[in-house]
């Protein structure tokens, strides 16, 4: 799998989440199997360039390489000139999102409320890669199969967003009226594979090794990209590797792997964050890696009141000890 320059080590990609696919989350995706990873948006608006989240956003530092970055917003020149400071920041490849059906987002026109005006998505895509290009930085492409049911017209997009220079594109396979609602459909994502030669990469409700390969069959794409299902889940992206490869399982985790897991992800989230974010933050991602263990939800409830990083870690590694000591089979039985 390439993209611009960059040979990937495999195609079971990160889906970019905001809130969710950190630094530190995208790098533990990486190392346990991830091709690779996208960071959560960066706005293009420069006044918001120097808040604290946009620049915890903009911190790569010791990010394995290709660092992607995501772009989002209307305007051409502003997303060209976000383009060019991201890549002084660090990034080597730029990834425009027009697939992020959220208020935030579409009031202002931008991810995926931008389907409905072509000419402006073809103007924004021109004017960042215009951007890119002297610096040899690749740009891909984001996005939904269209505004809404009867207006599919991501292929009219992917092919214009092809003639422009774009490196790869991954498809939702939702509409942005669908939101997250019914389930993605791969058919139009099977269609825009069909006509477009740059790579394609197909997103949506993939959450197991077989769900993958099914989705590869069915459409025909070059990578996969799995979101939601990688929550409290990094393990996932080795699974899919693993059996897209060999059709053979990479043994589940371990609950003595899995509390060890958490436990440096949880290191790494605190060193990031810092102490009072760091607590906050941590909670919905050991929600994550616990709701689905016998007596983590249970747990989950009473962790969430502690306020300090130390007693929280703590906590953790205690219920793990704790649950692995008595009967670690009855722990994964949940
Ligand atoms: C919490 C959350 C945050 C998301 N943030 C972004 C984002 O910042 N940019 C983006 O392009 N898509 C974003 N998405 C959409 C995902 O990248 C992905 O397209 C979607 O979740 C479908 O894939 P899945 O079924 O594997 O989760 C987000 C999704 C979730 C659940």
């Amino acid at each position: 799998m390439r993209i611009g320059p960059y040979d990937l080590p495999n195609n079971v990609f990160v889906a970019p989440m905001a809130g969710v696919t950190d630094r530190p989350f995208r790098q533990l995706c990486k190392r346990l199997g991830a091709g690779h990873a996208v960071s959560e948006m960066a706005a293009s608006n420069p006044q918001l360039w120097h808040s604290v989240k946009t620049a915890r956003r903009l911190d790569h530092d010791g990010e394995s390489e290709p660092v992607a970055v995501q772009i989002a917003g209307s305007d051409p020149a502003m997303m060209a000139e976000a383009a060019v400071f991201n890549i002084g920041k660090g990034a080597r490849i730029i990834d425009i999102n027009m697939g992020c059906p959220a208020k935030k987002v579409c009031n202002v026109l931008a991810g995926s409320a931008l389907l409905r005006d072509e000419d402006l998505v073809a103007r924004i895509l021109d004017a960042v890669v215009t951007a890119c290009t002297p610096h040899g930085v690749p740009v891909t492409l984001k996005t939904r199969t269209g505004w809404n049911r009867a207006n599919r017209n991501v292929l009219r997009v992917a092919r214009r967003a092809q003639d422009i220079g774009i490196a790869a594109l991954a498809l939702h396979g939702r509409t942005r009226e669908d939101l997250y609602t019914g389930t993605a459909e791969y058919e139009t994502i099977a269609m825009v594979k069909a006509e477009l030669d740059i790579p394609i990469i197909a997103n949506g409700d993939i959450r197991s090794p077989e769900d993958a390969r099914h989705v590869l069959e069915v459409t025909g794409a070059d990578a996969v990209m799995i979101g939601r299902a990688a929550q409290g889940r990094p393990w996932l992206f080795r699974e899919i590797d693993t059996y897209l490869r060999t059709g053979s399982h990479h043994a589940p985790p371990s609950p003595t792997e899995i509390r060890d897991l958490l436990l440096e992800h949880l290191d790494d989230h605190y060193r990031f964050y810092g102490e009072f974010t760091g607590v906050r933050t941590a909670r919905k991602h050991i929600g994550w890696y616990l709701g689905a263990l016998a007596g983590g939800p249970a747990f989950c409830a009473r962790m969430n009141l502690i306020e300090n990083t130390r007693e929280q870690w703590q906590a953790v590694a205690d219920w793990f000890d704790h649950a692995i000591e008595q009967a670690p089979d009855r722990l994964l039985a949940a």
